[in-house]
């Protein structure tokens, strides 16, 4: 008999939480019990995600201990610093994922130079493929209670490089990668850039010059798949979509290393990631072709005259990029079938 596994999300009316509800409402074993947020609590969710008919008339309520106790998992999707505080009192036993940053990286000085604050610690990663000294990162999440969803650039940077970094066939002290990003990987939030009127005819780079809160992160990883002294020049631009990230990363080829054994490193580590895939050479990944799947679309090649490995890689900000990575993750822990309930089906065009 299959067990119910019941899940609070906190923060339903932003858009992570809407994504959450969304794509774990696949998931056959799920059941929803609390939806809370803040300056929402008390409104009907239909107001705020009104794509999400059949939790249209569930009440949001305010974000506490309380209204979230009682669940087997609670998934915060909050403002980075909010969720720390929240996580510190809910119980040891339940499992709680974080789709915010405050438990994701390792160092607190790292944490104090890009997001300022008290460091609230380290959980498990929530990036099943990442690539680990002792084999991945899912490995490292069976059996988790609590989990940290990684940034969503970060994990189109991430899948893109790290076969090349794990291989050795890239040298990762002159990594570049420039993002375009959809604006929902900002959030709800109102800001005058964030406006129709201002980004429908532009694209715009945000965040330039080694100060995004993702690289970091991106270090971490790439760190965790092998790389020494990783250095990254990391930009990421708002183009007019609402959702998706497509990446392109570039690093100079190693020494003595051939186009065929570049090809070799990436064919090797994704054959068998059932969300990562490779695409046929020649074939180059695009944001429509991820929307609303849990994928990653890579593609590698060797630009020859410049002596540099590129990646392309396509992810939608909202599903590989949180929320599915969060049920992904969810998977492994509670020892399910990491791909239960997950779409490798996009919708296009
Ligand atoms: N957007 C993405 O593509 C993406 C991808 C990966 C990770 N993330 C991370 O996911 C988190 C949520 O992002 P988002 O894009 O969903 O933001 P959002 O659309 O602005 O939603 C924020 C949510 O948090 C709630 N909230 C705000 N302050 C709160 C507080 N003090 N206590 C309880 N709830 C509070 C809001 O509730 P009210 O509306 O009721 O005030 C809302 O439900 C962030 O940490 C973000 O960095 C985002």
């Amino acid at each position: 008999m299959r067990m119910a596994i019941s899940v609070a999300v906190s923060g339903a009316s932003g858009y992570v939480g809407g994504e959450v509800l969304r794509v774990f409402s696949e998931h056959p074993d799920v059941e929803f019990g609390s939806l809370t947020a803040h300056s929402s609590a008390g409104d009907l969710l239909g107001v705020h995600q009104p794509h999400l008919r059949t939790l249209a008339d569930r009440t949001i309520v305010e974000t506490t201990p309380e209204t979230l106790a009682g669940h087997d998992v609670v998934v915060l999707a909050l403002p980075h610093g909010a969720s720390g505080e929240i996580a510190a009192q809910l119980p040891a036993e339940t499992l709680v994922i974080d789709c915010g940053a405050d438990h994701r990286l390792a160092s607190a000085e790292a944490w104090a130079e890009y997001y300022g604050g008290e460091h609230s610690g380290t959980w498990p990663y929530g990036m099943p493929e990442l690539i680990t000294a002792s084999g991945h990162q899912r490995d490292s999440l069976a059996g988790a209670k609590r989990i940290a969803v990684p940034g969503c650039n970060v994990t189109a940077v991430t899948l893109a490089l790290q076969p090349g970094v794990s291989a050795g066939v890239v040298d990762p002290t002159d990594i570049v990668a420039v993002l375009a990003n959809g604006y929902s990987g900002a959030g709800k939030k109102l800001a005058t850039n964030l406006l129709a009127s201002e980004g429908l005819g532009a694209a715009s780079a945000y965040g330039v010059g080694g100060v995004h809160r993702h690289i970091p992160e991106i270090v971490q990883n790439l760190g965790s798949a092998g790389g020494e002294d990783v250095r990254i020049s990391f930009t990421p631009t708002l183009v007019p979509m609402a959702r998706g990230i497509l990446a392109t990363v570039t690093a100079p080829l190693a020494q003595g290393v051939t186009a065929d054994e570049v090809r070799a490193a990436w064919e090797t580590a994704y054959a068998d990631e059932p969300f990562v895939h490779l695409l046929p050479e020649g074939q180059w990944p695009t944001t429509a072709a991820t929307l609303g799947a849990n994928t990653c679309l890579v593609q590698v090649t060797v630009d020859e005259k410049a002596g540099r490995v590129v990646v392309i890689s396509a992810i939608d900000n909202l599903v590989k990029g949180t929320a599915g990575a969060a049920l992904q993750s969810m998977n492994v822990a509670l020892g399910r079938p990491e791909t239960t309930g997950l779409q490798l089906r996009g919708v296009a065009p």
